[in-house]
């Protein structure tokens, strides 16, 4: 079985391993999948969020795949629907209990967005990040981070939190890439993650990237995800097809040229796949 030797360490020294495993609402869940992957295909990082509803779902795979916690990267995402102090630790605690895990490896607020009335969007996250602060301070949570975060958001943060987020998870993918924000995380401390790795699948018919695949004898997802990771950013894929996840994880083997790194460098069209306008509270 393919173990991934690769992990990037975070500012507080724990390791993530660079490539997890996805999942979502959208296209489904498959629980034989997930204990593919875990059980045939190493993996050892599951991304997963409430706002999935799988994480039943993902407790009843891992049970299955009899992998031990302590070998698990467990991220999962609190939804701005709990925003604020109190909420904030009751549906992570929910989150565990769902799950069926003593602690999260990796917990992020899912927005930077809040929608609460009369408040700023600013002070609900900060009163919500020092819930989180406080959570890993405890040991629920072994490392705490956010997603959809901008410059600004992270600048307002070196102001208002006392430690800043361990990871910063946003859309990554040969369309999409956020340079300045990849250098401001770093330039702060907080590690990138990156998730739509294969723009949803669209990015897997370019030909750019339909070429590199038949260069170094891979498929195109193999050449997007190997691009992510050389690029040291965490990446994410999500697939419910078992040989598809297996293709996913085989990306350790070969290594693309700095010519062709920058090929898909180019191919940067600021596409995003994911909107702020992504509804917060219904649908
Ligand atoms: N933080 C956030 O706000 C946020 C937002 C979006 C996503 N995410 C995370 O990022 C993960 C990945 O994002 P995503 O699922 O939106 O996009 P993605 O990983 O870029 O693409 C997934 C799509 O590609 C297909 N696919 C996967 N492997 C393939 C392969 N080898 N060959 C052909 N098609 C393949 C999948 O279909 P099949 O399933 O049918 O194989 C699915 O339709 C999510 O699961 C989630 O954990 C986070």
């Amino acid at each position: 079985m393919q173990h991934f030797s690769e992990d990037v360490e975070l500012s507080n020294r724990l390791k993530i391993p660079i490539l997890g495993l996805g999942t979502s609402h959208h296209g489904g869940y498959s629980h034989d999948a997930v204990v593919y992957a875990l059980r045939e295909c190493g993996v050892r990082h599951i991304d997963t969020a409430k706002r999935y509803g799988c994480e039943e779902a993902l407790s009843k795979s891992i049970t299955e795949s009899r992998v031990p916690r302590d070998e698990l990267w467990i991220t999962t995402k609190l939804w701005p629907q709990d925003y604020g102090y109190q909420s904030a630790k009751e549906a992570c605690r929910a989150s565990c209990a769902r799950l069926g895990v003593e602690y999260l490896d990796l917990y992020l607020m899912h927005w930077p967005d809040c929608g609460v009335p009369a408040r700023s969007n600013r002070d609900v996250r900060a009163e919500t990040w020092r819930a989180l602060e406080e959570m890993c301070d405890e040991g629920l949570c072994r490392s705490i981070g956010v997603s959809n975060f901008l410059i600004r958001h992270l600048e307002e943060m070196k102001e208002d939190a006392g430690v800043m987020p361990h990871v910063n998870q946003v859309e990554f993918h040969p369309f999409q890439q956020p340079w300045r924000l990849v250098e401001f995380c770093r330039s702060e401390g907080v590690a990138f993650g990156g998730y739509c790795p294969l723009a949803k699948g669209q990015a897997l018919n370019h030909p750019v990237i339909v070429e590199l695949a038949q260069k170094y004898g891979r498929n195109a997802s193999q050449v997007c995800i190997r691009w992510s990771i050389q690029n040291g950013i965490i990446t994410i894929p999500k697939s419910t097809k078992p040989d598809r996840i297996l293709e996913n994880c085989q990306v350790f083997g070969f290594t693309l040229s700095e010519e062709d790194m920058q090929s898909i460098g180019r191919l940067h069209a600021d596409k995003k796949l994911i909107h702020l306008s992504y509804p917060l509270w219904n649908g």
